[in-house]
């Protein structure tokens, strides 16, 4: 069928009350697992890749696995850049067939943030393909901190509001406090539903959550077993995620709980093999373990069947 819109997909989620999964892959393993479970799942899927897995593996490769992955799938794909930084790699990415960007300027002042955003949504939705944006700083909320301090990396909702009417953008990401990686909250994790309401109801548009990964400790316990030091990670509980669902996030970006599953499975392989040194051997439990995560993420996410 070939890629399709990130809107076509996520308008349906939004009409619908489900979330699809947004996954960062950086090679073909990943990508084969995370469509063997979409695949399995009759799910839809968002395949992502940063700046950085572009500049690691090149976006030439990349887009051609995805297109290959899309072709024969017959649920809806969607190959999306992930905070896209520069404007040259928005327009790398829409000349590679990319169906969906995002122009990510919330590090900027909101004057240059509206600026870019209005200006890659003209030039996007010439040809079909959808802008995703977002405000305030990823911060966890931790239990300590002050509410002043938290709440100044914060999205502001009416700000929120006025952006995304004057940028045209089809989805929109607010920091409700979640981080990116494996360490996201230090004591009770907690977002900021409230402010989540008043962004739905102020947008009105499909939201995405950022940092989104489960960190289940399952996975991290078996990744140090054999071998990995990764220490006091927290992630996003499902019902906390399934709860920010219900008030408006459509698309929910994983990439933390795929390098875990990934690398814990490597390792294990590794440790339980040593004397193997066939990548085949190696890496296909490796595309089990992603396609394994992925299916987890799809049922908490409620978009299977869906496809
Ligand atoms: O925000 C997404 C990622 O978790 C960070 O990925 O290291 O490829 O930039 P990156
Ligand atoms: P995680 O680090 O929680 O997987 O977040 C990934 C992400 O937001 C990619 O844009
Ligand atoms: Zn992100």
């Amino acid at each position: 069928m070939g890629l399709v819109s990130l809107n076509r997909v996520l308008l349906k989620a939004k009409e619908q009350g489900y979330a699809v999964g947004a996954f960062n892959f950086v090679n073909m393993e990943a990508l084969q697992g995370i469509m063997d479970a979409a695949l399995e799942a009759h799910a839809p899927v968002i395949l992502q890749t940063t700046e950085g897995a572009i500049e690691y593996a090149g976006i030439g490769y990349l887009a051609a696995l995805a297109k290959t992955a899309a072709e024969t799938a017959g649920i809806d794909v969607v190959l999306h850049l992930d905070h896209g930084k520069h404007l040259e790699t928005v327009m790398l990415a829409i000349r590679h067939g990319y169906t969906s960007v995002m122009m990510d300027a919330s590090d900027k002042p909101y004057e240059e943030n509206l600026s870019a955003t209005k200006g890659v949504v003209r030039i996007a939705h010439m040809v079909d393909v959808s802008v995703e944006a977002e405000l305030g700083q990823l911060q966890g909320i931790e239990d300590k901190v002050k509410v002043g301090e938290a709440e100044a990396t914060l999205v502001d909702p009416d700000q929120a509001g006025t952006f995304v009417r004057e940028t045209g953008v089809d989805a929109f990401a607010p920091a409700i406090g979640t981080s990116h990686g494996a360490f996201k909250f230090k004591g009770t994790p907690r977002l900021d539903m409230e402010r989540l309401d008043r962004v739905a109801s102020l947008t009105r548009i499909p939201l995405v959550l950022h940092g989104a990964s489960s960190v289940p400790a399952d996975i991290v316990k078996k990744a140090n077993t054999y071998g990995a030091a990764i220490k006091g990670t927290a992630g996003v509980p499902d019902d906390i995620m399934k709860q920010a669902i219900k008030r408006g996030i459509c698309k929910v970006n994983t990439d933390t709980d795929l390098r875990l599953s990934f690398t814990a499975s490597i390792r294990e392989e590794l440790g339980k093999h040593p004397e193997e040194f066939d990548l085949r051997k190696i890496l296909g439990p490796t595309r089990q373990a992603v396609k394994a995560m992925v299916l987890n993420r799809i049922e908490v996410f409620g978009s299977a069947g869906k496809g």
